[in-house]
């Protein structure tokens, strides 16, 4: 395949090229796509100074995204498949789809929203479960110049709202249930709540996925059958900017509401594909799949953009991975044969509690390449997964990036890099990253430990936050001059490999699920019996990490002691979603303070990892009782 580099020595070369030529390096790889008209020059940035954060690739070049998708792999690939669609419960028909079909759903969608007044720039909100059409309606947007806004389909109505609102999205697609296990959820009811508080939205647009029956307002609501019905799939792709954006995707950080991270057409376009393809490996006749919720940005980057674009055939999955029981991912990859499987820790530790034989009963000869993503892969995890599910012939890619970055950044090429576990290896070509000390020094050379970030800018990186760029700005760029900063903590080894450490601020990470730690004590404060509240990550042995709330309440009744906890998560799982409820509620007289009133943390989360041996400095502590009252009452075992 282009663009892919098949030896280590081939790795070290290009890395070296990409950073001593970065425009030469990207230029090439931008020349094997589809163009209106090519770029003026390859890149034109600064993160400092007015307006900063500015990074533009690939300038005043002109293309659409689909057509690189679509018209640019189809001569090859018409009748190929591009997607496989693996349903929640195994009893129903799979479909298969190709590039061919795909593309008159896309082009046919693309009219329809269209007709509806879609225009170039309009933002759409799309809350889907893993159906076909989640991709479809994407690409029908990429086609037409709208912004599409995925909203994952778990997070409940008031997130929803938000979401709609941050982004003044005036189309919403959605589906009248999501089916995930044994369960059916009514989307379309959690679509109607949030439109109570959402003004701009004009029109629903409602997938007939289980046909159950749902409330249905006319003519704000439309079925998507009705909308497509004798609409043509003649279609011609709306030529766009390399900077005009593709998508909104919202994601948490440690303050605020979760900010809406922007991404632009073409370098998105070339750093998915140019990832997908190096670090997976993808050869003809693979059959990938990533286990990811298209609602998260691996599903964005690596179920639908970078495979797409490559013209692979990649799975989508619409249920869970123990329903109807622990073993359906190998069943899976046993039924498609699959070659690269790419999924998160936490799926990966949660199975392994439920026993080995539901891995060993399948054959799993057809996987070539495993994948992690999305926090670090404790050893005994990267064991499990390369001895039993590998078969010890898989090499396993530790993949590194985030919802800001568009795509990998750190990761072994897969059979390439030679790994190690827990490590997520080395830099793509095109990624500088540094590692800095908390005064700001870039601390050169190996063996040095410190927060992780980038000195170059990459086609993939976020542009901005959504109607508000100095935020981006203050959030990523403004901690140390001239450096993106990523957020997490990393050490480089004594051979230059990067290990990632974890988030140095108040985000955590549950099952892959980012989280900020203030929008979930938000929440619980928002329960009419409590005072205050502290959240803070623990160590959770499938999670890898759970929440744990410290919470002061106003005065009980025995009633209301007996209830209290269960009402806190429920009212957090009304305002944010059910992924987000405390695992661990501490109810208490007082949080650690400073003099000045703030919240001391650090110590919280110390007693939260279940060592209270060394707090470091408290004499800063307004009332050092509360501290002795915390230990004694802790949800997890002390060490003192
Ligand atoms: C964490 C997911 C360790 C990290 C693609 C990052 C990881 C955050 C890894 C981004 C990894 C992601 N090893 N930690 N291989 N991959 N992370 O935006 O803390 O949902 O900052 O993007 O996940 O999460 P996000």
């Amino acid at each position: 395949m282009k663009n892919q580099i098949s030896s280590l020595q081939e790795y070290l070369k290009k890395y070296q090229e990409s950073v001593d030529d970065p425009k030469k390096f990207w230029g090439e790889i931008a020349d094997t796509f589809n163009w209106h008209k090519k770029w003026d020059d390859v890149v034109d940035w600064y993160f400092e100074g007015e307006d900063a954060p500015n990074v533009k690739w690939f300038l005043n070049a002109k293309l659409n995204i689909t057509e690189n998708i679509f018209e640019r792999n189809l001569p090859l690939r018409k009748d190929q498949i591009a997607i496989i669609w693996e349903p929640n419960d195994p009893k129903n028909e799979v479909i298969k789809i190709t590039y061919g079909e795909l593309f008159e759903k896309v082009k046919q969608f693309a009219n329809a929203l269209k007709n509806i007044g879609v225009k170039k720039g309009d933002r759409v909100a799309i809350y889907l479960p893993m159906v076909l059409e989640l991709p479809i309606a994407m690409l029908a947007c990429a086609r037409i110049g709208a912004i599409h806004s995925v909203v994952f389909a778990g997070f409940s109505a008031n997130s929803l709202a938000d979401r709609i609102n941050d982004a003044k999205s005036n189309v919403v697609i959605t589906a009248d249930f999501a089916n995930r296990g044994p369960k059916s959820l009514n989307l379309k009811s959690i679509v109607d709540e949030a439109l109570q508080n959402c003004t701009s939205v004009k029109n629903t647009i409602v997938l007939k996925h289980n046909g159950e029956k749902i409330n249905f307002e006319s003519p704000r609501d439309i079925w998507w059958h009705d909308l497509i019905k004798n609409i043509s799939s003649e279609n011609i792709a709306e030529v766009m900017d390399s900077e005009d954006t593709l998508f909104i995707l919202y994601t948490s950080g440690s303050t605020g509401k979760p900010k809406g991270v922007l991404h632009t057409t073409a370098g998105y376009m070339i750093y998915t594909e140019y990832t997908f393809k190096n670090v997976f490996q993808y050869h003809e006749g693979d059959i990938f799949w990533c286990t990811a919720d298209i609602g998260w940005v691996t599903g964005h980057s690596y179920i639908v953009y970078g495979p797409l674009l490559s013209g692979a055939t990649t799975v989508m999955f619409e249920g869970i991975p123990t329903y109807p029981d622990a073993g359906r991912f190998w069943e899976v990859v046993d039924k498609h044969k699959v070659t690269q499987f790419y999924t998160a820790p936490t799926a990966i530790r949660s199975l392994i509690a439920q026993g080995d034989e539901f891995v060993t009963k399948h054959k799993l000869d057809s996987l070539k390449i495993l994948g992690t993503v999305g926090e670090p892969i404790n050893e005994e995890a990267w064991r499990w997964y390369h001895n039993l599910v590998g078969k010890s012939r898989c090499p396993i890619v530790d993949t590194w990036w985030q919802t800001e970055t568009g795509g990998i950044l750190i990761s072994p090429l897969a059979g390439i890099t030679p790994t190690k576990p827990s490590f997520a290896t080395l830099p793509l070509p095109g990624i500088q990253p540094v590692i800095v000390s908390p005064e700001g020094k870039i601390l050169e050379g190996n063996s040095v430990q410190g927060n992780l970030c980038i000195k170059y800018p990459w086609p993939g990186m976020l542009r901005t936050t959504y109607g508000d760029h100095p935020r981006c700005y203050k959030t990523y760029f403004s901690t140390y001059k001239n450096l993106y900063m990523t957020g997490d903590g990393a050490k480089r080894d004594e051979e230059g490999y990067y290990r990632i450490l974890g988030r140095v601020d108040d985000v955590i990470n549950v099952s892959g699920h980012r989280i900020g730690t203030a929008e979930v004590e938000d929440a619980i404060n928002q329960h009419k019996k409590v005072h205050e509240s502290a959240v803070v990550g623990y160590p959770h042995e499938i999670k890898g990490q759970g929440i744990y709330a410290y919470v002061t309440c106003a005065k009980l009744s025995d009633a209301e002691k007996l209830t209290i906890e269960k009402e806190i998560r429920d009212t957090v799982g009304k305002i944010i979603g059910s992924f987000a409820k405390p695992d661990l509620i501490q109810l208490v007289n007082g949080l650690p303070k400073t003099r000045s009133g703030k919240i001391m943390r650090r110590i919280l989360r110390k007693i939260g990892e279940g060592d209270a041996t060394n707090l470091g400095d408290i004499s800063t502590l307004l009332d050092p009782s509360v501290v002795e009252e915390i230990i004694n009452g802790a949800k997890v075992e002390v060490k003192r």
